[in-house]
Order: structure tokens, then C-alpha cells, then sequence
């Protein structure tokens, strides 16, 4: 039995084969529509969320199957003081596959240990977030057409992003990828991902403030929310998080061919007046999420299509 903490456990054959499959439940739906009949899906989430708890249910009705689960800490035994583990073992009597978010960092292996079904992690903390990485790593094959000889620039809070740690882990692995990381200082990458993900992989990386002076190189440009809940202190957030608003004015010196991403959920950092801008890419990610989803689900049930 096998689950999915972080998404280097996906080796990039079996990334290819998710996107191949998600391509195919695009092209072909009516072909997944029943294949995980009378299985169950719980979603255990103890943060916020829209897209990804209701991606993953969606995934699961339209592969045939159900879903139960609860989407706040408050309304479980957590707030008995249940731990992770004891709600592990006692939610794996009822389902048949879990997905779960948490605001701690780990707390999604520990249920993987204790479960006795595959765990797949929905965020944990400011750490990882593997399959809004499947989500991301299908729109750059669908949209760019290719995963390697890529320059990426992740934007905003790389310290907290959680969704940016898995895409470097996941885009390292691909030839002649580049990464551009823009951020304030107090906003930067970890050291884990710049030292044990990076400089250790020998990946070429810069490192800058100003969007404006490296716009022009960028092949992909990947936003993100400055993350409010993960800060100690507001006047911290308050100052820090109208860091970066991608707007048309800043855009002008971009590729055509540049692909805009964002995980959302968006605040500020990205003006409506993008929406519009056919390099936005970021309501394609959500649509294909749910098909990464469904093609996770199947692979970690063991169903064949
Ligand atoms: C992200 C997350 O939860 O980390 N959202 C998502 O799942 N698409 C990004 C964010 O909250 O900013």
C-alpha cells in the first residue's frame, strides 16, 4: 500500500504516466466513469481550503465512487484532542483512500503511518503540497508542451508557499530547467529547498527582488498568495504583502509564449485585468487538478482504466 506525502516519492516515469492518464480521462471521461465504484474517499482537512478539498471529491464522483469527511479541525475529534494518528486508524475502518490537510508540517506522514489505507497529503503547513504540484506539473505539459529547457520564476512568499517548495523538488528533475526565485529577503526559500534541493542538485537558480529586470527571461511566471496564516506577527503580513502585484504595465516586457500560473487562492497579487491575458493559465491549473486527482486516486487504489 503506498501514499503520497511528498512528490519526490512519484519517480518523473510515473508523473509522465499521471499526465497521460489525466490527458486520457480528458479525451475519454465516460471510459473512468465507474471505475471506483463503491469505494470511499475521506477528506480530513484542518485548514481552509476550496479547490483542493472539493477537487478531490469531484475526482472521486467522477471516477463512480463516494466521499465522506469533514472540512474544519473543529468540527472532529480533533478539538477533543484526538490525535492525527488515533483519527488515522479510526477513519481507515470507513474509507477507502484519505486525503488530508493540516497546519502542521509532517502531520500527514504521521496519519500515513498509523493508516491502514493509502494517505495522500493536501498541504501540510508551510511545507509541502505534492498534488497542487500534479496539478501544475499537467498545465506546463499541456500548455508549454514540454517539462524541460524551462525558465521558472516563482513570485511572492517562497517561505511560506508551500506549493512552490513542491514544484521546485518536481521541475528540478527535468533537463536544462532555470529557476528565478523573486521574493522580498524576509519572503525567501527555505535553506532545505535552496541548499537541499538546489545548490546540492547543482540547479541553476537566482535570486532577485525586482520582477521587472527578469520579466523578459521568464517562461513561466508562478505567482503566489503571501501566506497571512503562517506569519507571527501582522505588522509583519501588513508590510509585506503588496510585495508583488503582477499587473499589465509590469507584463510588457514578457514572452508571448510565457505561461502565468498561481495555485490561488489569489488576494491581491495578480490584477483581474489579467484574467483575460491568454498567457493566464491559472484557471486551466484548477481544471486540471481534478484530473490529476482522479488519475492519483486510481494509481494509489491500484485501478487499471
Ligand atoms: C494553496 C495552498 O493551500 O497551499 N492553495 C491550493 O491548495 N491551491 C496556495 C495558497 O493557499 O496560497
Amino acid at each position: 500500500m503506498r501514499s503520497l506525502i511528498s512528490i519526490e516519492e512519484l519517480s518523473r516515469d510515473e508523473i509522465d504516466s499521471l499526465i497521460a492518464t489525466a490527458n486520457d480521462i480528458i479525451e475519454n471521461p465516460k471510459k473512468y466513469g465507474e471505475l471506483c465504484r463503491g469505494k470511499k474517499l475521506a477528506t480530513l482537512f484542518y485548514e481552509p481550503s476550496t479547490r483542493t478539498r472539493l477537487s478531490f471529491e469531484a475526482a472521486m464522483y467522477e471516477l463512480g465512487g463516494n466521499v465522506l469527511g469533514f472540512s474544519e479541525a473543529q468540527s472532529s475529534s480533533a478539538a477533543k484532542g484526538e490525535s492525527v494518528a488515533d483519527t488515522a486508524r479510526t477513519v481507515s475502518c470507513y474509507a477507502d483512500i484519505i486525503a488530508m490537510r493540516h497546519p502542521k508540517e509532517g502531520a500527514p506522514y504521521v496519519a500515513s503511518q498509523h493508516a491502514s489505507v493509502p494517505v495522500i497529503n493536501a498541504g501540510d503547513g508551510g511545507h509541502n503540497h505534492p498534488t497542487q504540484t500534479l496539478a501544475d506539473l499537467c498545465t506546463i505539459s499541456r500548455e508549454m508542451g514540454r517539462m524541460s529547457d524551462l525558465t521558472i520564476g516563482c513570485c511572492g512568499d517562497l517561505k511560506f508557499g508551500r506549493t512552490v517548495h513542491s514544484l521546485i523538488a518536481a521541475m528540478s528533475r527535468y533537463e536544462n530547467v532555470k529557476f528565478v526565485l523573486i521574493s522580498p529577503e524576509e519572503l525567501r526559500v527555505p535553506s532545505y529547498v535552496r541548499h537541499g534541493i538546489l545548490e546540492s542538485g547543482g540547479i541553476p537558480y537566482v535570486e532577485t527582488r525586482d520582477i521587472r529586470e527578469v520579466m523578459g527571461e521568464l517562461d513561466i511566471l508562478y505567482m503566489t498568495r503571501v501566506q497571512r496564516e503562517r506569519f507571527f506577527s501582522e505588522e509583519e503580513y501588513l508590510r509585506l504583502k503588496d510585495s508583488y502585484i503582477l499587473t499589465k504595465d509590469k507584463l510588457s516586457g514578457a514572452k508571448d509564449s510565457l505561461c502565468i500560473m498561481h495555485p490561488l487562492p489569489r488576494v491581491n497579487e495578480i490584477s483581474v485585468e489579467i484574467d483575460d491575458d491568454p498567457r493566464a493559465c491559472y484557471f486551466k491549473q484548477v481544471l486540471y487538478g481534478k484530473y490529476m486527482r482522479m488519475a492519483l486516486i486510481l494509481m494509489l487504489l491500484g485501478v487499471d482504466a
